[in-house]
């Protein structure tokens, strides 16, 4: 199985990196493919609305020509995609929400119906804030047709404290592992 994860945090070997990479090292040990991507690497523009996407003549793609055009055809050949991404203002940080609206051209074709999305989320305030953005992941996912996963929600605030919950290193390690379609 593949297994793509997206970093939307900045802060290099920051607790998103962190349980991402335990994630994917529960995953390889099982035998799966895994691949990594960090957002902040990429130009992703924002979505125009331009509704290109929606028309079956250009094949359903985004007319934008940034980094994009590299993740889609990673997102289609994942079967999990995991949505790591600390809490910025009870959301995503504003990179994962970029990435988010140019999911557009998955409506029309969906391309990624059947696909399970997972989120790794840390916060200072720990899982009781994460409502609003599983909320918004939920229904996202739902209207892409995709299936929603386990998701880690940690407590953390210093770039790396995560390493200091030997637990939640291990349960995102074990979630990697017990991965399935
Ligand atoms: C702009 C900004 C907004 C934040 N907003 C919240 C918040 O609303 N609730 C919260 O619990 N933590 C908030 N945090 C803290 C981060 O979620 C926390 O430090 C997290 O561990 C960072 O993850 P990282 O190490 O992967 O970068 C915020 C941090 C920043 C920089």
């Amino acid at each position: 199985m593949q297994i793509l994860a997206l970093n939307g945090n900045p802060r290099k070997q920051g607790n998103t990196d962190i349980l991402i990479d335990e994630i994917l090292r529960g995953a390889s040990s099982n035998g799966h493919q895994t691949e990594k991507l960090r957002l902040y690497d990429y130009e992703i523009q924002p979505c125009l609305d331009c509704r290109r996407c929606k028309q079956s003549e250009t094949g359903y793609n985004c007319a934008l020509k940034d980094g994009m055009h590299e993740i889609y055809p990673k997102l289609e050949a994942a079967d999990v995609i995991v949505f790591g991404t600390p809490i910025y203002w009870y959301g995503p940080t504003a990179k994962m929400k970029l990435l988010v609206d140019r999911l557009r051209p998955f409506i029309a074709s969906r391309k990624l119906e059947g696909k399970t999305g997972m989120l790794v989320v840390p916060s200072e305030e720990g899982s009781d804030c994460c409502a609003p953005l599983l909320e918004m992941f939920r229904m996202s996912f739902k209207y892409l047709g995709m299936k929603t996963g386990e998701s880690i929600l940690a407590k953390a605030y210093e770039r790396g404290e995560i390493r200091q919950s030997p637990g939640e290193l291990e349960r995102a390690c074990k979630l990697g592992a017990s991965l399935e379609p």
